[in-house]
């Protein structure tokens, strides 16, 4: 059996990544996946016939997190196309990294509004659905640097950090409803973007993890898959780690 059959999820930011590696163990679980993404068209159409050619109901939405609207437009389009929806995972991230010296204004509100606002938006737009469900999971992605705190990345963290907050306290305010929320916190993990650095300097940041490597997509989407799934029924306003040991 498999751990998500008949469940409809709402991924946000998978057009690539940590997010397309979540639709995809989603949808190898028997998960219907809307995912949407920002301006990676080609990407997203292509993982749209991945995911369907798997046997479950997908679609790509290009829309803007960020954006208030924009979220109560694609929950409303998802509601009509899949009926239901059991899962939301707040994926979509960016980071605007620099030394608070050096970081404008702009790009610490960009990173707030993308990372932050976004989680706001879209939990206030899947809340009436779930609200009427009597049950939902809500699994936001937030960092081991939102935990920690780092350097040359303090809109970032905060982001990362409020996202905690957040998700504690819906967590508190919809349990009695059956509306789970919890957060994970993924460490180093090796996507297309850690690719283009230099080999040397990733390497030396695998050696200074417990588990002597750097995650992939799957780790954190394994990690999802559980959250989302019945199996972790009585789990909510917690954050996981997902780090191979980095905090520890
Ligand atoms: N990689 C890591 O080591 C790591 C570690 C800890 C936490 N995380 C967190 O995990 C999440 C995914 O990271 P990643 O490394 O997979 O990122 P990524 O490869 O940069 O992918 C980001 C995804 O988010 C989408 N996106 C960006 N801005 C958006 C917006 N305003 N609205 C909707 N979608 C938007 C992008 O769409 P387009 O392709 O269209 O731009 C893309 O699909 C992020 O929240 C990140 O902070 C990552």
């Amino acid at each position: 059996m498999k751990l998500l059959a008949g469940k409809n999820a709402i991924v946000t930011g998978a057009s690539r990544g940590i997010g397309k590696g979540i639709a995809l163990a989603f949808a190898q679980q028997g998960a219907n996946v809307a995912f949407t993404y920002s301006s990676s068209k080609q990407a997203a159409e292509e993982l749209e016939k991945e995911l369907q050619s798997l046997g479950v109901k997908a679609k790509a939405y290009q829309s803007n997190a960020a954006n208030f609207e924009e979220a109560q437009k694609l929950v409303e389009q998802v509601n009509e196309e899949f009926d239901s929806i059991d899962i939301l995972v707040n994926n979509a991230g960016i980071t605007k990294d620099n030394l608070l010296m050096r970081m404008s204004e702009a790009d610490f509100d960009k990173v707030i509004e993308v990372n932050l606002k976004s989680i706001f938006n879209m939990t206030k737009a899947v809340q009436r659905t779930m609200l009427k469900q009597r049950k939902g999971s809500i699994i936001n992605m937030s960092s081991v640097v939102g935990v920690k705190g780092n350097a040359g990345q303090a809109n970032y963290a905060a982001s990362k950090a409020g996202m905690i907050g957040f998700s504690k306290s819906i967590a508190l305010e919809l349990g009695s409803r059956n509306i789970r929320s919890n957060v994970i916190a993924p460490g180093f993990i090796e996507t297309e973007m850690t690719d283009k650095l230099d080999e040397k300097t990733v390497e030396g940041w695998r050696q200074a993890i417990p588990l002597k490597r750097g995650g992939s997509p799957e780790d954190i989407a394994n990690a999802c898959v559980f959250l989302g799934s019945d199996m972790s029924a009585y789990i909510t306003g917690q954050v996981i780690n997902v780090d191979g040991g980095m905090l520890t």
